[in-house]
Protein backbone atom coordinates (compact mmCIF):
# COMPACT_ATOMS: atom_id res chain seq x y z
CA UNK A 1 0.00 0.00 0.00
CA UNK A 2 1.49 3.23 -1.26
CA UNK A 3 3.51 2.78 -4.14
CA UNK A 4 5.86 5.85 -3.63
CA UNK A 5 9.72 5.27 -3.06
CA UNK A 6 9.19 2.99 -0.32
CA UNK A 7 6.53 1.02 -2.21
CA UNK A 8 8.79 0.78 -5.08
CA UNK A 9 12.07 -0.59 -2.52
CA UNK A 10 9.37 -3.06 -1.04
CA UNK A 11 8.42 -4.69 -4.48
CA UNK A 12 11.74 -5.22 -5.63
CA UNK A 13 12.76 -7.02 -2.28
CA UNK A 14 9.91 -9.13 -2.05
CA UNK A 15 10.10 -10.03 -5.76
CA UNK A 16 14.33 -10.82 -5.43
CA UNK A 17 12.66 -13.09 -2.03
CA UNK A 18 10.28 -14.64 -3.99
CA UNK A 19 7.16 -13.68 -2.55
CA UNK A 20 3.87 -12.52 -5.18
CA UNK A 21 3.17 -8.80 -5.04
CA UNK A 22 -1.05 -9.60 -5.13
CA UNK A 23 -1.39 -5.94 -5.39
CA UNK A 24 -0.26 -2.30 -5.59
CA UNK A 25 -2.80 -0.29 -3.49
CA UNK A 26 -2.07 3.94 -4.14
CA UNK A 27 -4.49 6.68 -3.28
CA UNK A 28 -8.08 5.94 -2.92
CA UNK A 29 -7.96 2.35 -4.08
CA UNK A 30 -7.95 0.21 -0.70
CA UNK A 31 -10.84 -2.11 -0.87
CA UNK A 32 -11.32 -5.45 0.41
CA UNK A 33 -11.32 -7.21 -3.73
CA UNK A 34 -8.45 -4.12 -4.08
CA UNK A 35 -6.35 -6.48 -1.66
CA UNK A 36 -6.91 -9.78 -3.88
CA UNK A 37 -6.90 -12.19 -1.02
CA UNK A 38 -3.09 -10.94 0.31
CA UNK A 39 -1.76 -12.54 2.93
CA UNK A 40 0.15 -9.46 4.40
CA UNK A 41 -0.49 -5.76 3.64
CA UNK A 42 3.03 -3.37 3.66
CA UNK A 43 2.00 0.00 4.10
CA UNK A 44 4.48 3.02 3.49
CA UNK A 45 1.98 5.70 2.56
CA UNK A 46 1.28 9.24 4.07
CA UNK A 47 0.90 10.60 8.30
CA UNK A 48 -2.80 11.72 7.38
CA UNK A 49 -3.74 8.12 5.04
CA UNK A 50 -1.97 5.39 7.49
CA UNK A 51 -4.52 5.19 9.91
CA UNK A 52 -7.43 5.05 8.40
CA UNK A 53 -5.97 2.58 5.95
CA UNK A 54 -4.65 0.30 9.05
CA UNK A 55 -8.26 0.30 11.08
CA UNK A 56 -9.85 -0.14 7.26
CA UNK A 57 -7.14 -3.84 7.05
CA UNK A 58 -8.23 -4.32 10.67
CA UNK A 59 -11.78 -4.46 10.12
CA UNK A 60 -10.86 -6.96 7.23
CA UNK A 61 -8.60 -9.11 9.54
CA UNK A 62 -5.51 -8.43 6.88
CA UNK A 63 -2.52 -8.79 8.86
CA UNK A 64 -0.33 -5.70 8.00
CA UNK A 65 3.35 -4.02 8.64
CA UNK A 66 3.40 0.13 8.90
CA UNK A 67 6.32 1.40 8.17
CA UNK A 68 4.33 5.10 7.46
CA UNK A 69 5.12 7.32 10.19
CA UNK A 70 3.34 10.59 11.71
CA UNK A 71 0.41 9.20 12.70
CA UNK A 72 1.28 8.19 16.21
CA UNK A 73 -1.32 10.33 17.75
CA UNK A 74 -3.91 8.06 16.38
CA UNK A 75 -2.36 4.67 17.69
CA UNK A 76 -4.87 3.78 20.62
CA UNK A 77 -7.47 4.33 18.09
CA UNK A 78 -6.07 1.78 15.44
CA UNK A 79 -4.86 -0.61 18.58
CA UNK A 80 -8.39 -0.99 19.64
CA UNK A 81 -9.81 -1.70 16.06
CA UNK A 82 -7.12 -4.66 15.51
CA UNK A 83 -7.61 -6.11 19.18
CA UNK A 84 -11.42 -5.65 18.70
CA UNK A 85 -10.79 -7.36 15.04
CA UNK A 86 -8.56 -9.88 16.69
CA UNK A 87 -6.11 -8.78 13.53
CA UNK A 88 -2.44 -8.00 13.63
CA UNK A 89 -0.86 -4.68 12.78
CA UNK A 90 3.80 -4.43 13.13
CA UNK A 91 4.62 -0.98 13.12
CA UNK A 92 7.69 0.76 13.43
CA UNK A 93 8.87 4.52 12.56
CA UNK A 94 12.37 2.57 11.27
CA UNK A 95 12.75 -1.27 9.78
CA UNK A 96 16.71 -1.10 9.55
CA UNK A 97 18.40 -3.25 12.06
CA UNK A 98 21.05 -0.33 12.43
CA UNK A 99 18.64 1.68 14.23
CA UNK A 100 17.01 -0.83 16.43
CA UNK A 101 21.42 -1.17 17.93
CA UNK A 102 20.65 2.57 18.09
CA UNK A 103 17.68 2.69 20.13
CA UNK A 104 19.62 -0.52 22.20
CA UNK A 105 22.12 2.18 22.99
CA UNK A 106 20.12 5.39 23.92
CA UNK A 107 18.23 3.04 26.08
CA UNK A 108 22.09 2.46 27.56
CA UNK A 109 22.37 6.37 27.61
CA UNK A 110 19.23 7.22 29.09
CA UNK A 111 20.23 5.03 32.09
CA UNK A 112 23.18 6.72 32.33
CA UNK A 113 22.11 10.51 31.87
CA UNK A 114 19.59 9.83 34.29
CA UNK A 115 22.46 9.72 37.02
CA UNK A 116 24.86 12.31 35.53
CA UNK A 117 22.37 15.84 35.76
CA UNK A 118 25.69 17.67 34.37
CA UNK A 119 25.65 15.60 31.12
CA UNK A 120 23.37 16.71 28.09
CA UNK A 121 21.59 14.98 24.73
CA UNK A 122 20.12 15.80 22.22
CA UNK A 123 18.82 14.64 18.68
CA UNK A 124 18.91 15.12 15.05
CA UNK A 125 17.34 14.02 12.22
CA UNK A 126 18.26 14.17 8.71
CA UNK A 127 15.74 13.63 5.77
CA UNK A 128 15.07 14.48 2.16
CA UNK A 129 12.92 17.41 1.23
CA UNK A 130 9.83 15.20 0.83
CA UNK A 131 9.56 13.72 4.08
CA UNK A 132 6.37 15.60 5.45
CA UNK A 133 6.46 14.86 9.03
CA UNK A 134 9.32 16.55 11.50
CA UNK A 135 10.37 15.06 13.70
CA UNK A 136 11.13 11.92 11.98
CA UNK A 137 9.50 8.76 14.45
CA UNK A 138 12.45 7.45 14.82
CA UNK A 139 13.81 10.42 16.50
CA UNK A 140 10.68 10.71 18.59
CA UNK A 141 11.08 6.32 19.82
CA UNK A 142 14.91 7.80 20.37
CA UNK A 143 13.34 10.43 22.52
CA UNK A 144 11.06 8.18 24.43
CA UNK A 145 13.69 5.62 25.10
CA UNK A 146 16.07 8.49 26.41
CA UNK A 147 13.43 9.80 28.66
CA UNK A 148 12.59 5.86 30.21
CA UNK A 149 14.63 6.56 33.29
CA UNK A 150 14.17 10.03 33.41
CA UNK A 151 10.91 11.48 31.98
CA UNK A 152 11.87 15.38 33.56
CA UNK A 153 15.04 15.50 30.62
CA UNK A 154 14.01 17.28 27.64
CA UNK A 155 16.47 15.90 24.98
CA UNK A 156 15.29 17.91 22.46
CA UNK A 157 15.39 17.19 18.61
CA UNK A 158 16.39 19.29 15.70
CA UNK A 159 15.04 18.19 11.96
CA UNK A 160 16.86 18.83 9.02
CA UNK A 161 14.94 18.21 5.48
CA UNK A 162 17.31 18.87 2.94
CA UNK A 163 18.39 17.03 -0.77
CA UNK A 164 17.47 13.27 -0.86
CA UNK A 165 18.94 12.26 2.43
CA UNK A 166 17.05 8.57 2.77
CA UNK A 167 17.45 9.03 6.67
CA UNK A 168 20.73 9.96 8.70
CA UNK A 169 19.98 10.08 12.64
CA UNK A 170 22.43 11.46 15.29
CA UNK A 171 22.72 11.12 19.24
CA UNK A 172 24.59 13.80 20.76
CA UNK A 173 25.83 13.15 24.24
CA UNK A 174 27.57 16.89 25.93
CA UNK A 175 29.22 16.62 29.15
CA UNK A 176 32.08 18.73 30.95
CA UNK A 177 34.94 18.65 28.51
CA UNK A 178 33.77 15.66 26.46
CA UNK A 179 31.45 14.85 23.64
CA UNK A 180 29.90 11.63 22.57
CA UNK A 181 28.16 10.86 18.71
CA UNK A 182 26.28 7.85 17.87
CA UNK A 183 25.22 8.43 14.44
CA UNK A 184 22.73 6.25 12.03
CA UNK A 185 22.93 6.34 8.03
CA UNK A 186 20.79 4.68 5.68
CA UNK A 187 22.51 4.01 2.57
CA UNK A 188 19.77 2.91 0.58
CA UNK A 189 16.00 2.24 1.06
CA UNK A 190 16.83 -1.43 0.64
CA UNK A 191 17.45 -1.58 4.35
CA UNK A 192 13.79 -0.24 5.37
CA UNK A 193 11.92 -2.53 2.80
CA UNK A 194 14.10 -5.75 3.70
CA UNK A 195 13.00 -4.56 7.62
CA UNK A 196 9.06 -4.69 6.24
CA UNK A 197 9.65 -7.90 4.47
CA UNK A 198 11.12 -9.63 7.59
CA UNK A 199 8.20 -8.56 9.58
CA UNK A 200 5.32 -9.31 6.98
CA UNK A 201 7.01 -12.99 7.23
CA UNK A 202 7.10 -12.84 10.64
CA UNK A 203 3.08 -12.06 10.42
CA UNK A 204 1.76 -14.72 7.90
CA UNK A 205 4.60 -18.02 9.32
CA UNK A 206 2.94 -18.18 12.76
CA UNK A 207 -0.89 -16.09 12.54
CA UNK A 208 -0.63 -13.64 15.39
CA UNK A 209 -2.98 -11.44 17.05
CA UNK A 210 -2.55 -7.91 17.99
CA UNK A 211 0.20 -4.88 17.82
CA UNK A 212 3.78 -5.96 17.64
CA UNK A 213 7.01 -3.43 17.36
CA UNK A 214 9.84 -4.16 14.85
CA UNK A 215 11.74 -5.22 18.67
CA UNK A 216 9.25 -7.82 19.38
CA UNK A 217 9.48 -9.36 15.58
CA UNK A 218 13.73 -9.63 15.42
CA UNK A 219 14.11 -10.00 19.81
CA UNK A 220 10.53 -11.16 20.79
CA UNK A 221 10.91 -9.05 23.47
CA UNK A 222 7.56 -7.67 24.81
CA UNK A 223 8.60 -3.86 25.28
CA UNK A 224 6.72 -1.53 22.58
CA UNK A 225 9.00 1.02 22.64
CA UNK A 226 11.19 1.11 19.27
N1 LIG B 1 9.54 2.78 8.89
C1 LIG B 1 10.54 2.96 8.03
O1 LIG B 1 11.55 2.23 8.05
C2 LIG B 1 10.45 4.04 7.00
C3 LIG B 1 11.46 4.23 6.05
C4 LIG B 1 11.27 5.18 5.06
C5 LIG B 1 10.12 5.94 5.04
N2 LIG B 1 9.17 5.76 6.01
C6 LIG B 1 7.90 6.47 6.00
O2 LIG B 1 7.07 5.82 5.05
C7 LIG B 1 6.16 6.75 4.48
C8 LIG B 1 6.27 6.71 2.96
O3 LIG B 1 7.55 7.14 2.57
P1 LIG B 1 7.94 7.30 1.03
O4 LIG B 1 9.32 7.84 1.04
O5 LIG B 1 7.63 6.05 0.29
O6 LIG B 1 6.89 8.44 0.60
P2 LIG B 1 6.36 8.76 -0.87
O7 LIG B 1 7.41 8.52 -1.88
O8 LIG B 1 5.71 10.11 -0.77
O9 LIG B 1 5.23 7.66 -1.11
C9 LIG B 1 3.98 7.64 -0.44
C10 LIG B 1 3.01 6.99 -1.40
O10 LIG B 1 1.79 6.72 -0.71
C11 LIG B 1 0.72 7.14 -1.57
N3 LIG B 1 -0.46 7.41 -0.77
C12 LIG B 1 -0.82 8.53 -0.13
N4 LIG B 1 -1.99 8.37 0.51
C13 LIG B 1 -2.40 7.10 0.27
C14 LIG B 1 -3.54 6.33 0.63
N5 LIG B 1 -4.52 6.83 1.37
N6 LIG B 1 -3.62 5.05 0.21
C15 LIG B 1 -2.66 4.51 -0.55
N7 LIG B 1 -1.55 5.21 -0.96
C16 LIG B 1 -1.43 6.48 -0.54
C17 LIG B 1 1.28 8.35 -2.27
O11 LIG B 1 0.51 8.63 -3.43
P3 LIG B 1 0.61 10.10 -4.09
O12 LIG B 1 2.01 10.25 -4.59
O13 LIG B 1 -0.41 10.02 -5.16
O14 LIG B 1 0.29 11.08 -2.99
C18 LIG B 1 2.70 7.86 -2.61
O15 LIG B 1 2.71 7.06 -3.77
C19 LIG B 1 6.49 8.10 5.12
O16 LIG B 1 5.65 8.30 6.24
C20 LIG B 1 7.94 7.92 5.59
O17 LIG B 1 8.26 8.75 6.68
C21 LIG B 1 9.34 4.83 6.98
Amino acid sequence: MGFGKMGHAVREVALAQGHEIRAEIDIGQLTRESLRSAEVAIEFTQPDAAADNLIKLAGWKVPVVCGTTGWYGRLEEVRSSVETSQSALVYAPNFSLGVQFLLRAAREIGNALAQRPEFDAYLVDIHHRAKKDAPSGTAGAMQQVLRGADHTRAYPITSIRSGEVPGTHELHVEGPGESLTFQHVARDRTIFAAGAVTAARWLVERPRQGVFTLEQVLFGETDETG
